[in-house]
């Protein structure tokens, strides 16, 4: 495995798998990989010759008060856990590769609608910056297929929209979400929990599937699955910022005709941030045409 910082570096790599005629897969992260980030490049393998991860903690997704300073940066234990899984290319440029101006200066990225509402509504600056660094990071490498985790479902929707609106010529393949044994879904801050939060948390999948249950079962009341919902979260010490039952497709609320659903939370416990969703396939209503 080869690991790059400089753009023309990483491009010329690129230039020669291209003349070659090969596949590119990419897999973006923030790095501090774990399970769930191997799984991503095990399946980019399978859909391309050649994969290339990137690692860049993104300054323009985090808030004012967020973890941007704190995001664990793990470079060298990241270095190994890739080249385990056979992959062939890291790019880790430095921010000011990314951004060499200012970002109020320089083009941004804005998918209205889906990057204001959810996770959007509590980070309102999110999404725009998840956006352009991924727009940045498509023409850089100019994948053939892009790879990302589920467990960030909005974040994917906003990337498919994205993708979709400004033509650009990438495949985007989600993946399902790796979990622990107990049912939490693996993210690079966990490492925030105590023993004891850590022991507690997976109850937010939990309360997931319960509601995902609920709808499979033939409630339908979306807005009193939810409000029982963060009830529960609330019961065990967490602190919800939401749960929601969405399309799956286009977030938007489910109308009765709808079929294809994702039940979606995020909710703090002590001072990690967790997020979560299921999917969940209801079949048709008796007497449905
Ligand atoms: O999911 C992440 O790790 C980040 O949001 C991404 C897609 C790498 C953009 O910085």
């Amino acid at each position: 495995m080869h690991t790059v910082q400089a753009i023309a570096d990483l491009r010329a790599q690129i230039a020669d798998w291209r003349r070659a005629g090969e596949r590119v897969a990419l897999i973006p992260t923030m790095g501090n990989l774990h399970a769930g980030h191997l799984r991503l490049v095990e399946h980019a393998r399978e859909l391309a010759a050649r994969t290339v991860a990137s690692i860049f903690v993104n300054p323009t997704q985090f808030g004012p008060n967020e973890d941007f300073a704190g995001y664990p940066r793990t470079l060298d234990d990241d270095r190994r856990q890739l080249e385990s899984v056979g992959l062939d290319l890291l790019f880790a440029p430095a921010v000011a590769a990314i951004y060499p101006r200012p970002l109020e200066d320089m083009t941004q990225v804005l998918v209205p609608g889906l990057s204001q509402m959810l996770c959007g509504t509590s980070r309102p600056i999110h999404f725009r910056g998840v956006a352009t660094v991924v727009t940045k990071l498509f023409n850089l490498v100019q994948p053939d297929v892009a790879v990302f985790g589920e467990k960030d479902w909005q974040q994917l929707v906003v990337i498919r929209r994205m993708a979709a609106d400004l033509d650009l010529p990438v495949e985007i393949v989600g993946v399902p979400t790796v979990r622990e044994a107990d049912g939490l879904a693996m993210s690079s801050r966990n490492r925030y929990l105590t023993p004891e939060e850590r022991r507690n948390a997976p109850t937010l999948y939990a309360t997931l599937t319960a509601c995902a249950e609920r709808l499979r079962a033939g409630e339908r009341d979306c807005a009193a699955l939810a409000a029982d919902a963060r009830t529960r979260l609330t019961a065990a010490g967490f602190r919800p910022d939401y749960f929601e039952i969405r399309r799956a497709d286009d977030l938007q609320p489910p109308a009765a005709e709808d079929r294809e659903l994702r039940v979606l939370a995020a909710a703090w416990l002590g001072r990690a941030r967790l997020i979560d969703n299921v999917p969940v396939t209801l079949g048709r209503s008796p007497g449905a045409r």
